[in-house]
Order: structure tokens, then sequence, then C-alpha cells
């Protein structure tokens, strides 16, 4: 046996139990397969499974492979492939009567915010573009224009399916709602706009947890007609839903305007356009929070920051910014930028208007 591959064997067998140390302990060689094999394929496998809900159906009871196929409708024979492919990721596992059955890693794909950001994920929408990363980084222009031809949120605007699966991914993180309640004192203030809010999770998070607090829940019509939790549930009736385009207008005279994860979708140049119209629509004792990644120049692994970063450029025209790039942006808008707040989640930006 070469000596490589008695390196790969001994690497194996040191790979048992806990996926932190089957990583690092493993050889460069083999952590970069570990990138380059199962990565890729196991969140297309991931979504192919959340696409099917085998998580769902396998809960009331364990079920075989025909059971599966036959509450699927799919090609029985492949499926009971794909179903040996999910229990060698530790995805199910398959007693001696052939019936499947829930481990602790398939029980996470019954609810949010996996399930969703695995059908997510794994959709032609976001794959496709993926797979042209490569011209993407050769060109500089989005992956995503080039193979649908529009950008990310106009094709989204025409195509429902996708659509919605985008959004329900986008207003899946409670966890993150959470830890920005955690991180971030909103007491002080009347009225809050959440531009490019979506269906309104966030906001929904932030209007319960302070019961004086006014809210507008901001976004593109074709999403706002899908909150319907902002416009009929509990905090209803302190919580407008408008729809809107934020290059045109954003709703004016509240005294916090946040911007979860929406500046990183956007070029400088369309960037400060949105940042102008918060400038025009703020008080002037107001304060704008943008949420989202502060990228930092660390030079140590950092996947997440940088992933980010990957997924904006082949989806979008945007980019994940470091705290000086935020900053020259917020002061060519007419902010100031006084801090940034980390979180276990995204950052809080907070600023004012100068
Ligand atoms: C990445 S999602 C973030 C959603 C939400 N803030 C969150 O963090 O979950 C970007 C949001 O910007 C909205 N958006 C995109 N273009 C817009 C526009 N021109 N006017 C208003 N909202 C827009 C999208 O519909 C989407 O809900």
């Amino acid at each position: 046996m070469s000596n490589q591959k008695q390196q790969v064997v001994a690497d194996k067998q040191k790979a048992t139990g806990d996926q932190n140390s089957r990583t690092t302990n493993l050889s460069p060689t083999n952590q970069m397969f570990q990138l380059i094999w199962p990565g890729a394929m196991a969140a297309q496998i991931v979504y192919v499974a959340a696409k099917l809900r085998l998580a769902d159906l396998i809960t009331q009871e364990p079920k075989t492979e025909s059971d599966l196929a036959q509450a699927t409708k799919t090609h029985s024979p492949s499926l009971g492939r794909f179903l040996r492919a999910l229990v060698g990721l530790g995805i199910f596992t398959q007693d001696e009567k052939g019936r499947f059955h829930h481990t602790p890693l398939s029980e996470t794909l019954r609810s949010e915010p996996v399930r969703a950001w695995a059908v997510m994920l794994g959709a032609p929408f976001i794959w496709r573009p993926w797979g042209e990363l490569y011209e993407a980084i050769v060109t500089g222009r989005p992956a995503f224009e080039r193979i649908f031809g529009s950008n990310l949120f106009d094709h989204l605007a025409a195509h429902p399916d996708d659509s919605s699966i985008f959004d329900a991914a986008m207003s899946s993180h409670s966890v993150m709602t959470s830890t920005i309640l955690a991180a971030y004192d909103f007491s002080r203030f009347d009225r809050i706009v959440d531009v490019g809010g979506g269906r309104g999770e966030l906001l929904l998070g932030i209007l319960s947890a302070y019961p004086k607090l006014q809210g507008v829940l901001y976004d593109l019509p074709t999403v706002v007609a899908g909150a319907a939790a902002a416009a009929t549930g509990p905090v209803a009736s302190r919580c407008e839903v408008v729809g809107g385009d934020f290059f045109k207008k954003v709703p004016e005279g509240a005294d916090a305007y946040v911007l979860k994860q929406i500046i990183h979708s956007w070029n400088d140049e369309d960037a400060s356009r949105i940042l102008k119209n918060c400038r025009g629509a703020i008080r002037n004792d107001g304060t704008l929070l943008i949420m989202g990644d502060v990228l930092r120049q660390s030079g140590k692994p950092d996947p997440n920051g940088g992933l980010m970063d990957m997924m904006m450029l082949v989806l979008s025209p945007g980019k994940e910014r470091t705290e000086e790039e935020y900053r020259a942006l917020l002061e060519r808008a007419g902010f100031s930028m006084p801090r940034v707040i980390p979180t276990p989640g995204p950052s809080i930006i907070e600023s004012r208007p100068a």
C-alpha cells in the first residue's frame, strides 16, 4: 500500500463519531477531499431529501423503500439507492426489515430553519449559479444574471415558486431574531421600519418583545403579499405592511430603520441609493441599523464571511463588506458610523444621521 493510501486508511479509521474531530484529525489531503467530495453532493442530497419531505414521512412510523416511493411518487429502485446514500451520511438508519428510522441529523429536516435552507440552497435558482462561480470570477458578472437574464429579485418577482422558497428560508431564522433581540435594546424607539423585511420575521419578533413599539414592514409588493402573520397575527395592530421599491422611496418619519441582509446584495452605487432613501426618510434623531456580516481581514480561517461573499458573487451584483467599506458607504449617504455590535449571528452596524 502506498504511503498516501495508508494515510487515507488511517484517516478513515480516525474518522469516527464527532464531526469536528473528523475534520480536524484528517491530513490536509483528506480535509481537502472532505471539501470537494461529500461537500457539494451532500448539499444536493439533503436538498432532495427535504424537497421529498422524507423526514416528515418517516416521523409517524418507520417506512420501507417502497412505502416511501409510493408516498413520494418516485422511482423505487432509485429512491432505494438515494436512501442508502442518506444512511451513509448519517441521515436515517435502516433496520434488518429494511425500514428507515430517524437519526438526530434527519430529525433536523422536520423543522425550520434547516428544512427551508436545505430546500433553498439546493434549488436550481441558487444551485445553477454556483456551478458558474468560475465564470463569475473571470468576468466579474453575477452568474445569476448570465443564467436567468435578470437580477435575483426581478426573477423572484416573476417566479412565485422560487420566491416562496426564498422567502420561506429568509423568514425561518427565529434563532437569528433571538440573537438580535439579545444583543440590541430597541426600547428607546417609537416606530421602526424594516426595509426589505421579507415576510416580517424579525420585525414581528421585535414588536412582540417591545409592546409599545409601532412597526412598518416594507418590501416588494409580491413579498409583503405573503406576510400573513404581519397582516393578521398578534401584533398586526401595531404593524403596517407596505409594498414598495426601496430604490424609489422608503416609508418616512420613523426613528429606527433596519436593513437586515440587504446592503450586501447590491453594488456600491445601488447600496448608496438605498441608504440615501433611508437618510431622506429617517427622523434627524433616528438610528439606522444595518444587520449582516462584517468581513474581517484577519487572514485566519473564517469560512462563514467568505462563503456568504461568494454567495453574493454568484447571485447578485453585491458583496460582503469590511467595517471601513460600510463606513465609506454610510458617510456618502449622510450617516455617521459610531459602532459595530458583534453578535453570535449577524453584526449590527448602528449609525445616525450625520
Ligand atoms: C436577502 S433578503 C432579506 C430579507 C430579510 N431582511 C431577512 O433578513 O430575512 C432581501 C430582501 O430585500 C427585498 N428587496 C429586494 N429588492 C427590493 C426593492 N427594490 N424594494 C424593496 N425590497 C426589496 C427582497 O424581497 C428580500 O425580502
